[in-house]
């Protein structure tokens, strides 16, 4: 049994992750400012903190107040679009953040920290699927800030004064139960789900061949999972995603489909690109591999899962009152 703190574990991937320690016996406490999580997110059987990352003394009274085995770093700012409208917010929160607690780690003599990392490190990257030695030049501040919290992170764990033992998950696109569908700047298969729900139209930036790899949150808790169990992860970084491309009209084709519907029955609008879009994307995972994981969740079976879940606790407008196309 580990006491592990999750920061943001009231959001989407840190409350998963947050319920599979607790399952697993562990001890958890989660800090969150609710900024974009909800405290329903969190497990019943874990202790909750109300906090914001930015502020070192709210971190430093979180580890004052309870040891600590391991620290995933999970809360963060998780919109492109909102690092392009405020990007100091974005700069403090994924930055400053991961400084506060990356700092009180080393307080505290905590050995372990895993930090959630982004395939938005890598920016366009010449080779798909992208191994982690490609070079990051990311394409977007939001991209800009993860990285930069990464290399805090594991330039901290290579550095002989400390004693931290870390990793850095560059995860991919993340899907599944619990993401917001109404948030439209976060996530583009939850925002596709939520347009069908309140039967809005789909709408598609770009051509809408640019591609993402869609990894389903429950094979991304297990990655982090057999991270802090094996040390050959530590001082690592390492990709997490299904190794799979999906272009964005394939995905909008997907969802409307797992809703009965079809282009022909239901408006798909395109407007133009957005900021800080990259073209291809889809994870080489033969490192991850190595440490015997591997996703075990298909495409199909994920998406009509998420929608399950979406249907089951938003409801959802029948096909007859949606957006018929004109
Ligand atoms: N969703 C993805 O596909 C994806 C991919 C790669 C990396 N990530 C990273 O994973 C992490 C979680 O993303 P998510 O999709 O679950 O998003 P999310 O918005 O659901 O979760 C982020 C959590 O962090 C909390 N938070 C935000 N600012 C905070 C602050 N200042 N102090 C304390 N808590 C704060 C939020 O309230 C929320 O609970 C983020 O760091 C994101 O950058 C996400």
């Amino acid at each position: 049994m580990k006491r592990v703190l999750v920061t943001g574990g009231a959001g989407f991937i840190g409350g998963h992750l947050a319920h599979g320690l607790v399952r697993d016996g562990h001890a958890v406490t989660v800090l969150d400012s609710l900024a974009t999580g909800k405290r329903e997110n969190v497990p019943e059987a874990a202790v909750f903190v109300e906090g914001d990352v930015r502020e070192r003394d709210t971190v430093e009274a979180v580890f004052s107040a309870a040891r600590f085995d391991a620290v995933c770093h999970v809360a963060g700012q998780a919109s492109i679009s909102r690092s392009f409208a405020s990007p100091e917010d974005d700069l403090d929160t994924n930055v400053l953040g991961t400084l506060n607690a990356i700092r009180s780690c080393l307080v505290h003599q905590v050995p372990r920290l895993v930090y959630a990392s982004s395939m938005t490190a890598y920016g366009q990257p010449s080779v798909v699927p992208t191994p982690e030695s490609a070079a990051c030049l990311p394409v977007s501040y939001y991209g800009v800030t993860k990285l930069a919290g990464e290399r805090y992170v594991q330039i901290t764990g290579d550095r002989p004064d400390v004693s931290l033992d870390v990793t850095s998950l560059r995860m991919f696109n993340v899907y599944g139960a619990r993401q917001s569908v109404d948030n439209p700047y976060q996530g583009v298969l939850a925002i596709f789900i939520g347009n069908l729900l309140r039967g809005e139209p789909i709408t598609i930036h770009g051509d809408g061949e640019q591609t993402r790899d869609f990894v389903h949150v429950d094979d991304v808790v297990e990655a982090w999972l057999r991270v802090l169990e094996r040390p050959e992860s530590h001082g690592r970084v390492l990709n997490v995603g299904s190794g799979r491309e999906t272009s964005v009209n394939d995905l909008a084709l997907g969802v409307l489909a797992t809703f009965g519907e079809s282009p022909e029955s239901w408006e798909v609008r395109r407007t133009e690109a957005q900021l800080g879009d990259q073209r291809r994307s889809a994870a080489d995972t033969r490192a991850l591999s190595a440490l015997g994981w591997s996703p075990s969740v298909s495409f199909a079976d994920g998406l009509a899962r998420t929608v399950e879940w979406a249907r089951a606790t938003h409801g959802a407008r029948s096909a007859e009152t949606g957006v018929p196309r004109d």
